[in-house]
């Protein structure tokens, strides 16, 4: 194959991924556990360009800045490593969240990346080894991969670090988009900073360490108000530890913090429902699919609201000989 598309969707952790052991070969410090949306898809395609000296990578139709297209260009030397090759490519990548916002497009990104790229070089990759690829570009694109509630296994090294699904009752993850400004420092650059300049870090990593293994038991039990506990309380616990940096990473703004209070408010008057944010202001409340319409409308003056269910994982959707 010399053209490749793939869809991907982000995902949500419940238990979040926060640190790395090995930067290289992008280990966590600890697994994680999440649930892919069957909302804003990113679709990507790669096609081989092999009079081209350069990657060409295009965003939302605009050629890409230097350091993206450099990251690109990194992740796709994986690929021509795996397959042998030293053809060039162009890809085009197109999605629907807010880029850089905390809406996980990073996940989805290179979900769909590994998914393309791997077609259009010819590899053929059975789940385990395409999301073990994902995750080389962006640790929880490894959880992108799969369908619907995925734990991502922190593994010793490269093969036993990968994401695979996991049985879990049904739920909505109702995303609420305050209005903020685009977040200033990368996932990536503050996991770091939080591992090098937190005297809390080593407890955040113990304790999700056994908050994935309750998580797992949860979710074997089908215990919807476990799972909403542990949620909150890990994402709680990894902007505590954010803030307890030197200096400090604030990612939640006033607004995000309305909508936890909302949702403690909600749960107070018998709604059940649990929040939870990643590295931006945005914040994801989960709840049984029967509340879902009533948690949305709740929290519908506080941020744009949209509902979400579990979602496909990484797909290709077409590919050929151009
Ligand atoms: C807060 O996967 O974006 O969303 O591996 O450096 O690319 P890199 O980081 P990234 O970090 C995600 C952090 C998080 C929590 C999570 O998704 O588990």
């Amino acid at each position: 194959m010399t053209i490749a598309t793939a869809h991907a969707r982000p995902n949500i952790a419940l238990i979040k991924y926060w640190g790395k052991r090995d930067e290289v070969l992008m280990l966590p410090q600890t697994g994680s556990l999440s649930m892919t949306l069957d909302i804003l898809p990113t679709t990507t395609t790669v096609e081989l360009t092999p009079a081209h000296e350069v990657d060409t990578f295009i965003l939302g139709g605009t050629t890409a800045s230097q350091v993206e297209t450099e990251r690109v260009t990194r992740f796709l030397d994986l690929v021509r490593e795996l397959a042998g090759s030293t053809t060039r490519a162009t890809v085009r990548s197109r999605n629907e969240a807010p880029t850089a916002a905390g809406m996980a497009s990073s996940a989805a990104g290179f979900a769909a990346l590994a998914a393309a790229a791997s077609a259009a070089y010819g590899l053929e990759l059975d789940s385990r080894a395409l999301s073990r690829l994902a995750r080389r570009g962006s640790g929880s694109a490894a959880r992108s991969v799969i369908d619907g509630f995925a734990v991502w296994h922190a593994g010793v090294d490269d093969e036993t670090s990968f994401a695979e699904a996991v049985e879990a009752p049904p739920m909505r993850l109702v995303s609420v988009a305050v209005n903020a400004p685009r977040k200033k420092v990368s996932s990536r650059d503050a996991m770091r900073h939080t591992a090098l300049t937190s005297p809390f870090h080593s407890a955040w990593v113990d304790s999700t360490a056994r908050d994935l293994e309750e998580m797992q038991a949860a979710c074997r039990a089908q215990d919807f108000t476990r799972i909403g506990e542990l949620t909150e309380s890990n994402a709680l616990r990894m902007h505590a530890v954010t803030q307890s940096a030197q200096p400090a990473i604030r990612y939640l703004l006033p607004e995000s913090i309305a909508v936890f209070n909302a949702v403690q408010e909600l749960r107070d008057g018998g709604l059940e429902a649990y929040a939870t944010a990643d590295a931006g202001p945005h914040v994801f409340v989960l709840s049984q699919p029967e509340d879902a319409s009533a948690v949305s409308d709740a929290l519908a003056s506080l941020g744009e609201v949209r509902i979400a269910g579990p979602g496909l994982g990484v797909r290709i959707e077409g590919q050929g000989t151009s």
